[in-house]
């Protein structure tokens, strides 16, 4: 793929969609320009990878096309920053992507008009290319835009499109999710550990089952219930958890953390 990248703030998740752009070969290191907020972290993380990284915002805004991928707390600064430049910086006209939870397309087109903006939501795994983005863009995009856009995070898994209003509920599933799901596989092994396994075991375990229990409801096309009743034998163990699971409100409150992780996205933006 062609042209400069610019990655406005080059964290957790900036860094899990460059390593595979990278590593795909879709782009190669010269292409792209970063920037932090700390120099020596700059320092360190273009040594380690190998793609500029400064503090400078002016050659991340001068490239063709755009990721914004700091906090969204942290875009007011940077808009700021940005406005302060003495000469203004000359910047690309190609996409800007962002990937801040909340953050409007109204806002980002505000921000940077007559550019083509895009609201992408990838999560973590993105880092292994296992990932899922969810993409919302702007309805000028010209057909090559949008192809370019898909290329860029096809290589990093699963893209699935949906509406602005949707986005919000995306985050709390596909990018929160694996948060919840992590802190459900601690709590397992956990309970593991209660029950007279070794640590190690019951990490692997856990692991392990989780993978294998995905990995059976996707071959087979399953939806979860089908999994839990094919468990579930009459009187036996997995029925007297499910039912503890039931009496602890288990299900209720992973609807209301989902809840509560799209409520906040909504504030953040
Ligand atoms: N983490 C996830 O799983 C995930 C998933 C989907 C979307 N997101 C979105 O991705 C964005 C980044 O999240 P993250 O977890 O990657 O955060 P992070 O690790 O804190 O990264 C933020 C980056 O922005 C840089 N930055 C902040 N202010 C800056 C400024 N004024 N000028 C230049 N650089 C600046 C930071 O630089 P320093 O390192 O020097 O502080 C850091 O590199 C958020 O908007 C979040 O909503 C995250």
């Amino acid at each position: 793929m062609g042209g400069q990248w610019g990655i406005l703030g080059y964290g957790q998740m900036a860094q899990a969609m460059v390593g595979p752009w990278l590593e795909s070969g879709l782009l190669q290191p010269e292409q792209i320009a970063a920037c932090v907020r700390d120099q020596g972290r700059a320092a360190a993380l273009q040594r380690r990878d190998g793609v500029a990284v400064g503090v400078d915002l002016r050659p991340v805004l001068m490239a063709d096309h755009l990721v914004l991928a700091c906090k969204p707390q942290q875009l007011h600064t940077v808009l700021e920053t940005r406005a302060a430049l003495d000469p203004p910086a000359m910047e690309g006209q190609g996409l800007v992507i962002s990937i801040l939870a909340g953050v409007s397309l109204g806002r980002l087109q505000a921000a940077f008009p007559g550019r083509p903006c895009v609201r992408a939501m990838p999560n973590i795994a993105c880092r292994i290319r296992a990932g899922l983005t969810g993409l919302a863009m702007a309805g000028h995009l010209s057909p090559e835009q949008g192809q370019r856009v898909m290329a860029v995070f096809t290589v990093l898994g699963q893209v699935e499109q949906v509406s602005e209003a949707q986005m919000d509920g995306f985050l709390a599933l596909a990018a929160s999710g694996p948060a919840m799901v992590a802190v459900m596989m601690e709590a397992l092994a956990d309970g593991g550990v209660a029950a007279g396994l070794p640590r190690a075991q019951a990490n692997s375990i856990a692991q392990v089952m989780v993978a294998g229990s995905t990995a059976l409801l996707q071959k087979e096309q399953l939806p979860p219930s089908a999994l839990k009743d094919a468990v579930c034998s009459p009187g036996g163990a997995s029925i007297a958890a499910i039912a503890e699971l039931e009496r602890r409100g288990f299900r209720a409150a992973l609807m209301d953390a989902i809840l509560a992780a799209q409520g906040r996205s909504r504030e953040l933006g």
